[in-house]
């Protein structure tokens, strides 16, 4: 019989969670790596990372998540925490307009610091708060769609859609990743962990499922 090592597994992604500060990054991150939930946690000094593995397809995915704080003057550390990321959620809060103003502000750090064709999903966290919606699901889906990319609505106080969000965001490079590697295998050249993979330009534009179950 042959036993998997823990630390066995097909592909290692790295993914950031980006977005203004207090949006819910930490908790997203926490939530789903941990399912722990803080309503009094601080802001995210420097640079943390956690990591989850699943399976997709039959295959085991690593995906280590980094996240950092929201805040301006941590924003000198921008190029060395995109590098070598092929995923990013980019968190805005539904209840503060002003952080759903900012995210064309964040897709364009991405698109200066991060890989090209790094996956984005755009993330509407605290939907548990609909009392105090600010934010319309039909501008954020049209911001979405119009850049590009997947859109979801989350709470990381009850859990709503996170699971669901990193799976979409996985599922999407995975995606990306395996046409990447079969072309790879019909070439003949060698294979590795993500590391070694870039995004391709044409697989990369693919359209994205939009889900918004919130
Ligand atoms: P920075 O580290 O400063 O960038 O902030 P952050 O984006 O990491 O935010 P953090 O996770 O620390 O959460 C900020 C506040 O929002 C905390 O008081 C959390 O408890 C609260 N919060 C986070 N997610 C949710 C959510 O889904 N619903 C509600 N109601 N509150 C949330
Ligand atoms: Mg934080």
């Amino acid at each position: 019989m042959t036993s998997k090592h823990s630390d066995d597994y097909d592909f290692l992604f790295k993914m950031v969670i980006i977005g203004d500060s207090s949006v819910g990054k930490s908790n997203i991150l926490s939530r789903y790596t941990k399912n722990e939930f803080n309503l009094e946690s601080k802001t995210t000094i420097g640079v943390e990372f956690a990591t989850k593995t699943t399976v997709t397809d039959g295959k085991t995915i690593k995906t280590q998540i980094w996240d950092t704080a929201g805040q301006e003057r941590f924003r000198a550390v921008a190029s060395a925490y995109y590098k070598g990321a092929v995923g990013a959620l980019l968190c805005y809060d539904i209840t503060k307009q002003s952080t759903f103003d900012s995210v064309e502000k964040w897709l364009k750090e991405v698109k200066e610091h991060a890989e090209p064709n790094i996956c984005v999903l755009l993330v509407g966290n605290k939907c548990d708060l609909q009392h105090l919606r600010a934010v319309k699901q039909e501008d954020a889906m049209a911001f979405a769609e119009k850049n590009n990319m997947a859109f979801i609505e989350t709470s990381a106080l009850d859990a709503t859609n996170i699971e669901i969000a990193f799976q979409t965001l996985t599922n999407e490079i995975y995606k990306i990743v395996s046409a990447d590697t079969s072309r790879r295998k019909v070439d003949g050249t060698d294979l590795g962990k993500s590391e070694k993979i870039k995004l391709d330009d044409n697989n990369a534009k693919k359209p994205v499922d939009r889900k918004c179950n919130c």
